[in-house]
């Protein structure tokens, strides 16, 4: 996907034609210079985890058809290659090729890894994040699997007894992981047969920079092939943003800016479409890592619903969209037990809250914003931790009365 087609309107248009020529003049002829876009390991793994962030989005998205859904992949991520260190060597390499780390030749991926996850749970950015394999005690399990996991990544595997018991320990473990925010991971208890269980969840606090000045304004939302729904708005005047149209995707998309280095994209069909697939096919790291490139700074009159949002799923039938069928069949997982062990569940919970609260109050210009962004249709977004490039947190809303916590 080419960002060639991202050009403003909205009557600035002679301000754009100048950025536009400053960042390189990609617009001018067919040669087309390929820029390496990631370049540290941090920066390739955290491009790594998001197109894997991506793929599982678009599985989740087209399983779902126009429904709400919410991811925060990294948590998967996290969770899966934990698992990974149980594996044979080809099982790994089945699953480090979903994982998208194929591509990356970094001898510490663990380490890598581990510190990404480290850097994008600094507690000013608002994320904190649990991933945790059980494992039925029944499978005999090798001692030595929960030592190299809890050694690298300071989580040990847990032995399940089976039971009721252990959906009240998944479930605590999981909330004391994120503060008391993510709660009841599992509501019911886990398949008899129990193998192996990868558990992963996310609690995200959306912390403005600029704040939202009025709150709680009721406003229309229209929803695909329906009666418009009343949502609460958080809205404000002379709100900076980046912003750009693409034409190719019929969307405005504009960025916001979070404390600590984290942004908000939303992408916001051009009609009110329930149907975001074209939009949903084009997103990978490279393309959001341009779009951070070449959105163009302004003001806006901004109108956002306030989220607040719960939404869990066990995800474990999107792996075969993965190209994971076969591993699923036969996980070769050796270093857990000798007997044929098998994932059952990979259940993902993730809550997500904004406030108008933010750090900065909008400049107060007297005239108001000629621009506005008034997200009052069904859109995409998406949470990044600018300062790494990974992929926080993905969701698709097209009906924010349906959210709740
Ligand atoms: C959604 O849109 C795509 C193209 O944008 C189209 O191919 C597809 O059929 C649409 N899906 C539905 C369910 O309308």
């Amino acid at each position: 996907m080419k960002l060639t087609t991202v050009l403003l309107v909205f009557g600035v248009v002679l301000s754009v034609c100048q950025a536009q020529s400053d960042t390189g003049g990609e617009e001018t002829g067919g040669e087309e210079e390929h820029v390496e876009l990631f370049t540290t390991p941090t920066a390739k793994m955290a491009a790594a985890t998001s197109d894997f962030g991506y793929n599982l989005f678009r599985a989740l998205a087209s399983r779902e058809a126009a429904t709400n859904i919410f991811l925060a992949p990294i948590s998967v991520s996290a969770a899966l290659t934990q698992l990974s260190m149980g594996g044979s060597e080809r099982a790994e390499q089945q699953l480090f090729r979903a994982l998208r780390y194929h591509t990356l030749q970094d001898p510490q991926l663990h380490t890598t890894l581990k510190n990404l996850l480290a850097s994008v749970r600094t507690p000013g950015k608002g994320l904190s994040t649990a991933a945790r394999i059980y494992l039925a005690r029944r499978l005999r399990l090798k001692q030595d699997f929960f030592g190299l996991v809890e050694q690298q990544y300071g989580i040990r595997p847990k032995a399940l007894q089976g039971g009721t018991k252990d959906v009240k320990e998944i479930n605590d473990w999981v909330t004391q992981e994120t503060g008391g925010k993510v709660q009841r991971l599992l509501t019911k208890a886990l398949s008899r047969n129990a193998g192996v269980n990868a558990v992963s969840a996310a609690y995200f606090k959306g912390k403005w920079v600029t704040r939202f000045g009025q709150n709680g304004v009721m406003e229309n939302f229209q929803v695909d092939g329906g009666v418009p729904v009343r949502v609460s708005m958080m809205k404000q005047d002379n709100y900076p943003v980046k912003m750009g149209a693409d034409s190719d995707l019929s969307c405005t998309i504009a960025q916001i800016q979070m404390q600590d280095d984290i942004s908000m994209f939303i992408f916001l069909p051009d009609e009110v479409t329930a149907n975001m697939t074209l939009l949903e096919e084009s997103l990978t790291a490279e393309f959001v890592q341009d779009l951070s490139m070449t959105l163009l700074p302004t003001q806006v009159s901004l109108s956002l619903p306030t989220l607040r949002l719960s939404y869990s799923s066990d995800l474990l039938p999107l792996l075969s969209d993965l190209g994971l069928s076969e591993w699923l069949d036969n996980p070769d997982l050796e270093k857990i037990s000798a007997q044929a062990a098998k994932l059952v569940s990979l259940n993902h919970k993730v809550v997500m809250e904004t406030a108008p609260e933010g750090n900065q109050y909008p400049s107060a210009t007297s005239a108001a914003s000629h621009l506005s962004y008034t997200v009052d249709r069904p859109f995409l977004y998406l949470i990044r931790d600018e300062a790494s490039g990974a992929l926080l947190f993905i969701g698709r809303v097209v009906n924010p009365k349906d959210l709740r916590i």
